[in-house]
């Protein structure tokens, strides 16, 4: 008898655990929001804090999510629980004007074929700041033509992101930058000492260094060359459409679009893709309801968990419609054929209609940076 009683106890505090969850899901996920577009200084800094809030988007996206995280704009459209899942761009992540010598510099660096051991590839040959921070090729072509495994993903936002790279094994832009200057396949410089030596016989770079650096005895090292490219990624912010929207403009979306949000939250995409870059800030296993063929271990590289094995973490889809080729290895052509395989793979929906992937389409186009 007792037990029976004890049992009921233990049941009925669960059963309340959960529904306490579910009532006060939505502010909670606001809270979540504000709290990380106060610190957008450190892309990395959101290690681990984001949501798993897919399950609330379902539910709520047919009646509206009333009671959700109140007071937002764009009620009335079953839209009230967008600000749940995602946050607009902030104006900026860096002072610009405090830091205009740096951002300077790292612009230059970033241009700049010479800190490649030929002279012929920047990071802008893979980053075109001119074509959305890509090059849209499968895998990309560095020192002598060579190329690695993975696609290059865009520079734009990625200061945003909660780890840099596919697998996440730089920190943030500061740190990443300083990989593809030394890798064989990228810029081949043999190391960090032939690319100071390299830099500091330019004469622009004399002055810019200085000027970047004023607080320092030695500016030319090789750490400040990340440091200023990273300042300048930092200013790679690409304000959209669905940031207007977000922000309270409710005509910033077509119909089309907004039907393709409504799909997008309610199939569960956002469980993944959410957030300030609408990704970039979990790991998640490719191929998690449906397996999937890839040979690449991802995140299980980085961190040796066997939980890791295939996890990626999961991409920003703003500019999505601009960077084809899609997927870790870039062997998935169209938009069309990444959202229909999202769908199987990661949610186990086996058929979608034409329709659905039109409209998801359509939304994803509202992420496109309107000044690119
Ligand atoms: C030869 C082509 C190539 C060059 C040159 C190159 N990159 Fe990349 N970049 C890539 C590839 C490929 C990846 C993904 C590699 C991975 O995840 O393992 C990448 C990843 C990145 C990322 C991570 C973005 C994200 O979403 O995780 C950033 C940021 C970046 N590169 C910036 C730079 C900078 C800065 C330079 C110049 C110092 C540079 N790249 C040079 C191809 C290139
Ligand atoms: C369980 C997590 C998860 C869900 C749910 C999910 N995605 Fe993804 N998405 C990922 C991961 C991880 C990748 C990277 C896969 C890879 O490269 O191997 C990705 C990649 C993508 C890409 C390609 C991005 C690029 O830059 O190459 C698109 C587009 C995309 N997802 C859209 C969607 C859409 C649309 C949905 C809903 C139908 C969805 N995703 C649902 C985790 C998810």
């Amino acid at each position: 008898m007792k037990l029976i009683l004890l049992l009921t106890l233990l049941l009925s505090t669960q059963a309340y655990a959960q529904n306490d969850d579910e009532g006060h899901g939505g502010s909670k996920h606001q809270e979540s929001h504000e709290h990380e577009g106060g610190k957008h200084g450190g892309g990395h800094e959101h290690k681990g804090g984001m949501m798993h809030g897919g399950e609330h988007g379902h539910e709520d996206g047919e009646n509206g999510g009333h009671g959700h995280g109140g007071g937002m704009h764009g009620g009335g459209h079953g839209m009230n629980n967008v600000k749940q899942f995602f946050e607009p761009l902030p104006a900026s992540i860096i002072d610009e004007e405090k830091n205009a010598a740096l951002i300077k510099l790292g612009k230059m660096l970033y241009m700049d074929p010479r800190l490649s051991v030929n002279d012929k590839i920047s990071c802008n040959s893979c980053h075109a700041l001119n074509n959305y921070g890509v090059d849209n090729e499968p895998t990309s072509p560095g020192h002598e033509g060579k190329r690695g495994g993975r696609n290059s993903p865009t520079t734009m936002n990625a200061a945003l992101h909660i780890d840099q790279f596919w697998d996440g094994r730089a920190n943030d832009v500061e740190e990443q930058a300083l990989g593809p200057i030394l890798n064989p396949v990228e810029m081949g410089m043999p190391n960090k000492g032939a690319v100071v030596q390299k830099i500091k016989a330019i004469d622009e770079y004399k002055t810019l260094f200085a000027e970047a650096f004023s607080q320092e005895a030695y500016p030319f090292n090789y750490n400040n060359i990340g440091v200023a490219i990273g300042a300048f990624e930092r200013t790679l912010l690409t304000p959209s459409r669905f940031d207007d929207f977000l922000n309270g403009d409710e005509d910033a979306l077509n119909k089309n679009e907004k039907r393709g949000l409504k799909k997008f939250m309610r199939m569960g995409c956002t469980n993944c893709h959410n957030g300030v870059a609408i990704g970039g800030n979990s790991y998640k296993k490719i191929g998690l309801v449906e397996p999937y063929e890839t040979e690449d271990m991802g995140r299980y590289e980085v961190t040796g968990l066997e939980s890791d094995k295939k996890a990626f973490k999961v991409p920003s889809l703003r500019n999505i419609a601009k960077t084809a080729p899609y997927f870790h290895d870039g062997s998935v052509e169209t938009l069309d054929e990444a959202i229909k395989l999202m769908a199987k793979h990661q949610l186990g929906r086996d058929h979608v209609g034409h329709g659905m992937i039109r409209d998801i389409k359509a939304f994803l186009g509202s992420l496109t940076g309107k000044d690119q």
